[in-house]
């Protein structure tokens, strides 16, 4: 049957809606502590939902498993205990870097359970962006797969802090395991299904994601225990999950989406969640909504982009008619999507916007309220964001400037790790300035105008320049490197790289190939440059900063603007 929302109540829940009352619906540990995994999983076993599905997974290579509740809450106790006994401690960063398996989720509120902050990694990614995550956060213990393990051998060595790593032997393959290396499954199999979670305060550090930024190589930003608070809030009012609800979420755990609303948001409403771990793949993912009658479906623009791709008819092959509500983040979501969505599939995208940052959802259209296709939607309850003009006053609806939200939700990042400076630099006249261009309309919708800094948003994945730039002047071949989004009508934004070549090497199509692989294999299969265009030389300011802006403008066909401090 499907759950309609109801609009009284929910007119009602916006206009009373207060932290306190949310506060009131999860269950706390005693003297005021709170802990993610316990509001996620554990609380459930006092009530009906002990027995109730948490989730039911599809493997790549098509086995299926389900897991209660209750069995979710004994496994990562069990795990709780494996990470104690190796000598794991609160505030430990414990690191996963698994394919959306169910031990990854296990691992995560595990890791919860003692306290210890979890980081997820992108199981696409390579040893490089790897290690800068391990490296940087001072990691102690890191979960993975032979496979996984395999591909990023190389850099152990670089990390004195990393003490144990727990692999993963889902196909029970013939391995060895080296010095410090434990079976997960040998040591689950002896580890007590009790663990007496630890009582962390809400301001305890809890979940780490790296994002990029336009300089340095990604930072760390981390969240405490009470951004649960924005996690079951938002997934109640904007997801709209119900008790009933199947619920799907498409973002891997190793960016803020996967956890936020992959792990926490819908386990915090005792929702039953289906995972599937492949990646798209159009009759796959219509398949999987008509297999296990999806009602709630959490996508991102690019996907919902490339099954337009794939025609209108190819749904018509599906029985989708459990879907009730529908939702996309990450990217602008172009206004035909919105439209295409009601059409072919029977319900429109609900578009909204956040941040790794931002922990959670803070602008959205909601399920009740009339979407505008294209704008992100209007602010969640007790969130004021505003548009600023760029000496950080505020400016009136219509004009644009820089999105800006008043601080002080519960969900809002912490620091980012050992950066302080930097974290403190995002806070400018008593606002948290996000980075984002956009503007606000009379009816107090906001619309994405784009980014004010040169971070890339491709199919969703944010890629700092300088990242790329960096592995790419690793190349013996390469001597300097500028790196720049091309607007794309899939991916909204390609990555393109120009190159200039040291003495004695000649830009050739093999060599281009040569040097994607290269970046490839290092950073991820997302954050290569799809483009490589070599140059003499690449325009720089005079104290030698390579000048993006302008190979943009180049690129684009735009005026080239003040060009006053370039090097001549
Ligand atoms: O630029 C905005 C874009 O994605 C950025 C946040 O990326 P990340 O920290 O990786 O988190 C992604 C998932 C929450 C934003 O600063 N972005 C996010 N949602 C939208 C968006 N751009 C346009 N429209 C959106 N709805």
């Amino acid at each position: 049957m499907k759950q309609m929302p109801n609009l009284e109540d929910y007119k009602k829940a916006y206009r009373e809606f207060r932290w306190e009352d949310i506060e009131k619906e999860l269950d706390w540990l005693g003297d005021g502590k709170l802990n993610i995994a316990y509001e996620a999983v554990d609380r459930h076993l006092k009530t009906s939902r002990k027995n109730k599905a948490a989730f039911v997974f599809e493997g790549k290579d098509g086995a299926k498993e389900t897991y209660t509740f209750f069995e979710l809450a004994k496994s990562s106790s069990r795990f709780a205990n494996v990470l104690a006994d190796l000598g794991a401690e609160k505030g430990d960063r414990v690191f996963v870097f698994l394919d959306r398996v169910p031990e990854l989720y296990i691992s995560v509120l595990g890791t919860l359970k003692i306290g210890a902050v979890i980081g997820p990694l992108f199981s696409a990614f390579g040893p490089d962006a790897v290690k800068d995550r391990l490296m940087d956060s001072e990691a102690k213990v890191l979960i993975t797969s032979p496979r996984l393990k395999n591909k990023i051998e190389e850099i152990f060595n670089d990390l004195p802090d990393l003490e144990h790593i727990i692999i993963v032997n889902r196909d029970r393959e013939n391995i060895e395991l080296c010095d410090g290396e434990v079976s997960y499954e040998g040591e689950m199999a002896k580890a007590e299904d009790d663990f007496d979670i630890v009582k962390t305060s809400k301001e305890d550090y809890a979940v780490m994601h790296y994002t990029s930024g336009t300089t340095g190589k990604p930072k760390g930003v981390v969240h405490a225990h009470a951004a649960i608070k924005g996690h079951y809030a938002t997934a109640k009012y904007v997801l709209d999950l119900h008790e009933d609800d199947i619920y799907w979420c498409t973002a891997d755990p190793g960016w803020v989406t996967g956890t936020s609303y992959g792990i926490f948001g819908p386990w915090s409403n005792g929702v039953t969640q289906v995972i599937y771990e492949g990646g798209f793949n159009a009759k796959k993912w219509y398949s999987i909504i008509e297999a296990y009658r999806v009602t709630v479906w959490y996508t991102a623009p690019t996907a919902i982009r490339m099954l337009m791709r794939f025609g209108d008819k190819l749904p018509e092959k599906f029985d989708l008619s459990s879907l009730r509500h529908a939702c996309s983040v990450g990217e602008p979501l172009n206004p035909e999507a919105v439209v295409w969505g009601e059409k072919v599939i029977g319900i429109p995208f609900h578009d909204n916007w956040w941040q790794t940052e931002t922990g959670c959802i803070l602008i959205a259209n909601y399920p009740v309220q009339d979407i505008k296709p294209g704008s992100m939607g209007r602010p969640f309850p007790g969130i004021s964001p505003a548009i600023l003009d760029d000496g950080y006053r505020e400016l009136p609806p219509g004009r644009e400037g820089h999105l800006a939200i008043k601080p002080g939700w519960p969900s809002m990042f912490r620091t980012y790790w050992k950066k302080e400076d930097v974290y403190d630099s995002r806070f400018k006249n008593g606002w948290y300035i996000t980075g984002d261009k956009a503007k606000m309309d009379e009816d107090g919708y906001f619309w994405f105008v784009g980014r004010a800094d040169d971070v890339i948003n491709t199919a969703g994945h944010l890629v700092g320049p300088f990242e790329v730039e960096s592995a790419l002047i690793e190349h013996p071949a390469v001597a300097e490197a500028g790196v720049i989004g091309k607007p794309d009508p899939i991916v909204m934004e390609t990555i393109k790289a120009f190159v200039s070549l040291k003495e004695g090497f000649v830009p050739s199509e093999e060599l281009k190939h040569e040097i994607q692989r290269f970046v490839k294999k290092k950073l991820s299969s997302a954050a290569y440059p799809r483009e490589i265009e070599f140059l003499d030389t690449l325009p720089k300011t005079r104290s030698g900063k390579i000048m993006r802006r302008l190979l943009k403008a180049r690129e684009l066909g735009l005026p080239e603007g003040d060009t006053s401090t370039l090097e001549r």
